[in-house]
């Protein structure tokens, strides 16, 4: 088996919850370790889009990708933190991962993120990315952007993040909407340096 890696997934409340399951998916499958973030209104959007925790069921996330893609997400292993959590072992520098995606990001997380203000897990989680010098991919979804959010992004950038816009691109000539959110996912693991076979590369 390949590296086993740990990635800090952050699940804001931005529409696109399926490139955030697509990711996970990818994550486990590949047998990797994931430190899950769901914000409130994350966790919201995957119920509004995705049926997470739909009518009247209880169920974990783990639960919930298992219902969505099976067997595929066996593997791996996924722990799942509060975000207000900030006692836990993700928002020190100490405890070392092989870096982090927000994905989908709001603007509201990628602001918080851009001032450094650390007030939930999920803006922590990434400072401590950032000042470790460890990848970050933010993954906003939010159009049209304003002046406001565009600063925020080129500070996220300058900071030393991969700002990622969720823009799947055409030419693989996607069939389905996890086609898309596959396309979003393969861009997160490759700027994470984590192989993946989800679609064949431009000509190969
Ligand atoms: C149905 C719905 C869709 C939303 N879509 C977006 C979006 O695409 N991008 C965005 O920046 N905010 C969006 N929002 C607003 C955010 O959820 C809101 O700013 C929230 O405070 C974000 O908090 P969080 O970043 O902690 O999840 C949406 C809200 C709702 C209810």
């Amino acid at each position: 088996m390949a590296d086993v890696k740990e990635v800090v997934v952050g699940v804001t409340g931005a529409s696109g919850a399926l490139y955030a399951t697509r990711l996970l998916r990818a994550l486990l499958a590949g047998g990797h370790r994931v430190h899950l973030i769901l914000s409130k209104y994350g966790r919201f959007l995957l119920r509004e889009e995705l049926g997470f925790m739909g009518e009247g069921r209880e169920e974990t996330v783990r639960e919930f990708l298992q219902r969505l893609y099976g067997e595929e997400v066996s593997g791996g292993v996924l722990e799942e933190y509060g975000i207000n959590d900030l006692t836990c072992a993700i928002a020190s520098g100490s405890v070392l991962t092989d870096g982090m995606a927000v994905i989908p990001c709001s603007a509201k997380t990628f602001s918080g993120i851009a001032c450094g203000s650390s007030s939930n897990l999920i803006e922590r989680a990434a400072d401590v990315t950032l000042k470790e010098k460890r990848p970050l991919v933010v993954v906003p979804r939010e159009t049209p952007l304003n002046l406001i959010q565009l600063r925020n992004l080129t500070a996220l950038a300058e900071a030393g993040a991969t700002v990622l816009p969720a823009m799947p691109a055409f030419y693989q000539k996607p069939r389905s909407f996890d086609d898309l959110g596959d396309f979003m996912a393969a861009r997160v693991l490759d700027l994470l340096h984590i192989e993946h076979k989800l679609f064949p590369r431009w000509r190969e």
